[in-house]
């Protein structure tokens, strides 16, 4: 139910190979998607009241599933200008003596952002005071990342977390599998153990088929993932510099995923051709949608705004033509 043996010793290998981490077969769980296992680790541990911290801006499931899991979430403040990270000391301030969980994604949906070496060194250094504080770190977007930054895990930059770190990732962001739905995990055996006795009620396991195209995914050639990384990373040049063309609008160039963040902020206030006034960043995305036809997500939804995100996991022709008509709506307001 935890996952077919072969995939399990697939998943060994590949945090062994790409995280010099050890986890034997045991210590990992197969889900149905990286969503599964996220679920089946709430479940497995919180209690009402129990606190979960979590960096704005967020992915949007995380938050309601901590709520459908009885616990609370406590989700604190990052800024645009430290690129969206979490900081020690705002890490610091959130723990109360109820926090369980402190959920780390690194890259980011939806910012982008992924945490340096260094900076996971500086929250590992808070996390070791309190040692109640346990570690889920969401890696799904591990191999999304850009120019010269080096992706690193939490309980690799800090063995001392590893009794206390559920490391998570999944196959569906770099090997484009999301419709197969296998994600997975590994941390310590009681804590696989309790998730799969959820799993076990809830779906019995992953699907068996997509668990065999997984190993050989995890198993086969690699060699195609740097070739995507180049695309991505053009892509993701072309958008930010584009969007920091377009009046009002301010981009970062996160490390990774495939997201940006910009801000609208200097944009609200202002009024469209058809007296209609940006009074926050949902009706910025609306207007947007009405005027130009160009969908994007509004930051609110994730927890921090005046923002909006895109995603350039599509081809360079639509996010151009995407980014003209974001600067042509605008270069029109007033
Ligand atoms: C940050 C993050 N975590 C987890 C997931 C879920 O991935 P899966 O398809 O494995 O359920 C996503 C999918 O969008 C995501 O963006």
């Amino acid at each position: 139910m935890s996952g077919i043996v072969p995939l399990r010793d697939a998943i060994a290998k590949k945090f062994k190979r790409e995280n010099n981490l050890d986890y034997r077969p045991e210590q990992t769980i197969v889900g149905t998607g990286g969503k599964q296992i996220l679920f089946n680790a709430f479940m497995a541990t919180l209690n009402p009241g129990d606190e979960v911290i979590i960096p704005r801006p967020y992915w949007v499931s995380y938050p309601e599933m901590v709520a459908i899991c009885g616990g609370t979430s406590a989700l604190v403040e990052t800024s645009i200008d430290n690129g969206f990270k979490l900081t020690a000391a705002v890490l610091e301030r959130a723990i109360t003596p109820r926090t369980k969980w402190l959920l780390m994604n690194s890259p980011s949906n939806p910012s982008g952002a992924a945490y340096t070496e260094a900076e996971l060194k500086s929250l590992a250094d808070v996390l070791l005071k309190h040692p109640h504080v346990w570690v889920l770190t969401d890696d799904m977007y591990e191999h999304l990342t850009y120019g010269d930054f080096v992706f690193k895990t939490i309980a690799e930059v800090e063995p001392k977390l590893y009794e206390r770190t559920l490391t998570m990732n999944g196959v569906s962001k770099a090997y484009a599998m999301t419709g197969w739905r296998i994600g997975y995990a590994a941390g310590p055996v009681p804590l696989i153990k309790a998730m799969d006795m959820i799993q076990g009620q809830q779906t019995s396991g992953a699907c068996t088929i997509a668990q065999w195209a997984a190993v050989e995914a995890l198993n086969g050639p690699q060699d195609f993932i740097p070739k995507n990384k180049a695309i991505f990373q053009g892509r993701r040049d072309l958008v930010v510099s584009m969007l920091n063309q377009a009046r009002g609008i301010t981009c970062p160039s996160p490390e990774g995923a495939f997201y940006v963040y910009p801000s609208c902020a200097q944009l609200i206030g202002k009024k469209t051709k058809s007296g209609k006034v940006i009074d926050s960043d949902e009706t910025f995305c609306s207007e947007l949608l009405e005027a130009e036809g160009v969908a994007v997500v509004f930051g609110s939804a994730f927890g921090l705004g005046p923002n909006f995100r895109i995603s350039y996991a599509t081809s360079e022709a639509l996010l151009e033509e995407a980014c003209t008509r974001i600067q042509r709506f605008t270069a029109a307001l007033v």
